[in-house]
């Protein structure tokens, strides 16, 4: 891999991005690169932890935007779409550290993240329209979903960088920290000991109840709780219980 590292550590998959020279911005490459270590991780580890050592990213990468056509610009975000996507339909929670520049497509990936730990030094923001362009991968859509589309609006249309205290407020984070990865990591240990079947479908009814009706996903998450009970873990943590 030339833009990410990965480790594995007791049940926990790491994921660093390797492009701090040019803050983390996110190449295709680099989209490839982390879905296919995604795919290796999954048999392999419960939670996944990702992010930069300094920064999360400052987007993407603009040197990909030289000479791009109208068909490979709608491309470029179709692919930063794959990824959002594939964090929300993968199976396992995935954590991401946010520290140092979170911007554009940076924001925009760790928007499609589970639980988002933000260091207390992070700068936050949607800068796109300040080369003209619109964010494509979420920065409207997924975006004003999380944060309202009042505060969404105000970082869209301004492109101001926000520090992490008002991304706290605006709930654009789920923690601060003045040690994100240690916080991360104290986050993943508690999941990692949790029943990982539970685990799983916990993530998929919460994702499905945006998809759908709210008849049909409280239908749904009822069902997933009469599935558990097929479950040896579930039925061995219930027996425990009552054993004590
Ligand atoms: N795409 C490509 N390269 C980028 C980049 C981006 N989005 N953001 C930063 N870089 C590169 C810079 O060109 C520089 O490269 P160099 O060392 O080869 O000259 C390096 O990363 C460091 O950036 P620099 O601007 O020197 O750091 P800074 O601390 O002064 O400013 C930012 C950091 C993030 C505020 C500033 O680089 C910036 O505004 N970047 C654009 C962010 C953006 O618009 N993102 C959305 C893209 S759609």
């Amino acid at each position: 891999m030339e833009s990410i590292d990965i480790k594995i550590d007791d049940g926990i998959g790491f994921i660093y991005f390797n492009r701090e020279n040019k803050l983390n911005t996110v190449t295709v490459e680099m989209v490839n690169e982390i879905m296919d270590s995604m795919d290796d991780l999954k048999s392999k580890v419960n939670v996944i932890i990702i992010g930069g050592k300094k920064n999360f990213s400052a987007g993407a990468d603009i040197n990909q935007f030289k000479n791009l056509n109208p068909v490979n610009a709608y491309k470029f975000h179709l692919k930063l779409n794959e990824l959002l996507k594939y964090f929300r339909d993968y199976d396992l929670p995935v954590i991401s550290v946010l520290n140092g520049y979170v911007l554009g497509g940076g924001l925009e990936l760790s928007l499609s993240t589970d639980i988002r730990i933000c260091s207390t030094t992070a700068v936050l923001g949607q800068p796109e329209i300040n080369i003209g362009i619109n964010a494509g991968a979420g920065g409207n859509v997924i975006l004003s979903k999380v944060i309202g589309r009042n505060r969404a609006l105000y970082m869209i249309l301004t492109g101001e960088k926000i520090d992490a205290k008002k991304a706290y407020e605006f709930g654009l984070v789920d923690i601060i920290s003045d040690n994100p990865e240690n916080e991360a990591l104290r986050i993943a240990k508690i999941i990692k000991e949790k029943p990982v079947n539970t685990v799983k479908l916990a993530k998929r009814v919460v994702n499905k109840s945006f998809d759908t009706n709210l008849d049909l996903s409280v239908d749904y998450e009822a069902t997933v709780f009469g599935l558990l009970f097929s479950d040896n873990e579930t039925k061995s943590r219930i027996d425990k219980f009552f054993k004590k």
